[in-house]
Formats: structure tokens, sequence, C-alpha cells
């Protein structure tokens, strides 16, 4: 079974590749902006036919929450517009497509836990081509699986874990928006289950919540990374209100996991465990 995984140098792609060396029965292509640029439209179905993937795994996107909402055109092409060829292309020629989407489609209003049927209402740009891209996926390709995730991190990349490490050895305190709720993912997590999926998911379709277990705010996870690195910082907690940014970010963004652990039979690590097999590496890294 040939994959083809777009978008492979992002967080999520590099931990696929990481997973993918103990799936040798698996033959592998991992494209990049270089090889696949999602912005030159024209170009994703030959590209598709010439590669002929049994499964594509959809990692790229536009990721920069605050540049998208100037940005929104670009965003909308990556996010949106590309999955739309894509998902074409998948149904057409009856392969199947595993695409990420965001606990961002989410306005944060509700403080309930979200499953799959709950409303969607984005606030901001990214949000909202997320949105447009899942929806479009379905709709062309209702055999596709579309994964929400949230607050993705990963040893590579940019991210949250990375950034708070890097503030916390270079300050004696930080600020961190502690009204935020969520649960963080570790990329490394996400990888595995995708795979799990792929071996095991030939009549399984539709959409999906995947994150680590708890219930945290951005402040609470920022205290763990400073635990699991044991740095001393002081934490300062501080309302949304107070730490603007030029997107706007949903307060409450906890995401049901339910039907992914029964429709795959998984077990979800919880984030503090996760969080320490990720900042070990950092930590080996450094
Ligand atoms: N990060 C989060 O907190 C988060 C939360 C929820 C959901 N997600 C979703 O999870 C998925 C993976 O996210 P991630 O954190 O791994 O993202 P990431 O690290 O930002 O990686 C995104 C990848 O997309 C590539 N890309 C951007 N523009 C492209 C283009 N025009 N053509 C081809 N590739 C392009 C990037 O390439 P370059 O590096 O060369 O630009 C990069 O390799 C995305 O769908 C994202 O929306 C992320």
């Amino acid at each position: 079974m040939k994959v083809l995984v777009i978008g492979s140098d992002g967080q999520l792609g590099l931990e696929l590749q990481k997973v993918s060396n103990s799936y040798d029965s698996l033959s592998w292509i991992f494209s990049t902006i270089k090889t696949l640029d999602l912005l030159k439209l024209y170009t994703i179905s030959s590209f598709l036919n010439d590669i002929n993937p049994s499964v594509i795994i959809n990692c790229a996107a536009y990721t920069s929450v605050d540049k998208a909402e100037t940005e929104s055109k670009l965003a909308n092409s990556i996010n949106y517009k590309a999955v739309d060829i894509i998902s074409k292309w998948t149904s057409e020629n009856k392969k199947k497509l595993i695409h990420i989407s965001t606990d961002y489609v989410f306005d944060g209003l509700s403080d309930i836990l979200l499953n799959e049927n709950s409303h969607t209402n984005p606030i901001n740009e990214y949000g909202s081509s997320k949105l447009k891209g899942e929806i479009v996926c379905l709709k062309n390709d209702p055999n596709s699986i579309v994964i929400r995730t949230s607050w993705l991190y990963s040893s590579f990349g940019k991210n949250f874990v990375k950034t708070m490490i890097n503030l916390m050895k270079k300050n004696n305190s930080v600020k961190v928006v502690n009204d935020q709720i969520g649960s963080p993912t570790y990329a490394f997590d996400l990888a595995k289950v995708i795979l799990k999926i792929i071996m095991n998911s030939k009549n399984k379709s539709g959409l999906f919540h995947y994150s680590n277990e708890g219930e945290i705010s951005w402040f609470e996870f920022a205290r763990s990374i400073r635990e699991l690195y044991n740095l001393d910082c002081k934490i300062i907690g501080v309302s949304s209100k107070e730490f603007t940014t030029l997107a706007k970010r949903p307060k409450y963004s906890l995401l049901n996991k339910s039907k992914i652990k029964t429709t795959f039979n998984l077990e979800i690590p919880n984030y503090k465990k996760s969080l320490k097999n990720c900042i070990e590496i950092i930590k080996n890294e450094a």
C-alpha cells in the first residue's frame, strides 16, 4: 500500500516520518512544499496521478493563526481550495484520504465537551478556512476521514512547549493565558493513531476528534512544562483580555474523544504522560 504524506516537514508530518519506520510493509512518499506546493492548485491532480497513492495523509496547512487574519486568501487556498481538489481526486480514484482539522472550528462559548456534531462557528480566519476544508473534504469524499485535533506540539517545529522552554530559560517570569481551556495533543501520539486508522479503516469514514486526555488551561500547560523540564521561572496567569492577539481564540475547546476511541479501539494517553515523553526528547537534543 502506497501512502503519501503531504506537508511532511511540519510537526505532524515529521512525527509520521518517525512512525513510518515501524511500518516497512507500507511504501511511503513524503511530499513537502518543494515537491507539491498546494498554492499551485493546478498542479495537484497531476502530482497525485503521477504518484497514485492508495492513502493520502494531508498534514499540510496554513497554520499561522494570527497572520491568517490578514492573509485569509492564502489560508483559504491551502486549507480549503487545495483540500477541495485532493478530496475530489481521492473520491474519483477510490483512494483513502485522511485530513487533519482543528478545534478552532468552534467559537469556545460552550463549556460542554465538544463532540463531532457540536455546533461549529469559527471566530478567526484560520478556523474559518479549516472548517471550509473539512466540510468540502467530507462532501466530495464521504469515504474520507477528518480528524480534528487541538493544541498540537512535538519535539519538531515551533510550538507552545518549545516556546515556553526557551522563554522560561531566558526570563524570570512569563505571562500565560489562564482562561482558555482545552487539551494538548502530542503529534507523535496522533501520528501513531493515524497509522492504526490506516491499518483498520477499510469501511470507516467521517469526522473524529482526537487530543490527549486531560482538561487544562494554557497556564496549567506551562506549569507542567516547567515542572517536567525542571525550570525555575515564575508563571503569571493572565486573562485573554490582558493578552491580546490579532486572532481571537476559543475560550473552551475540549474535544470529546469517545467516537475515535470506540471506533478504532484506542486508549489515549493523558497529556502529562505524553508531555513527559516529548520533553525527554527535547532535553536530550538540547
Ligand atoms: N499546530 C496546532 O496547534 C494545531 C492545532 C490543531 C490542528 N492543527 C492542524 O494539524 C495539522 C498539522 O499541523 P502542524 O502543527 O503539523 O502544522 P505545521 O507544523 O505548521 O506544518 C504544516 C505544513 O504545511 C506545509 N505547507 C504550508 N503551506 C504549504 C503549501 N502551500 N504547500 C504545501 N505545503 C505547505 C508547511 O510547509 P513549510 O514548513 O515549508 O511552510 C508544513 O510542512 C494541520 O492541518 C493543522 O491545521 C494544528
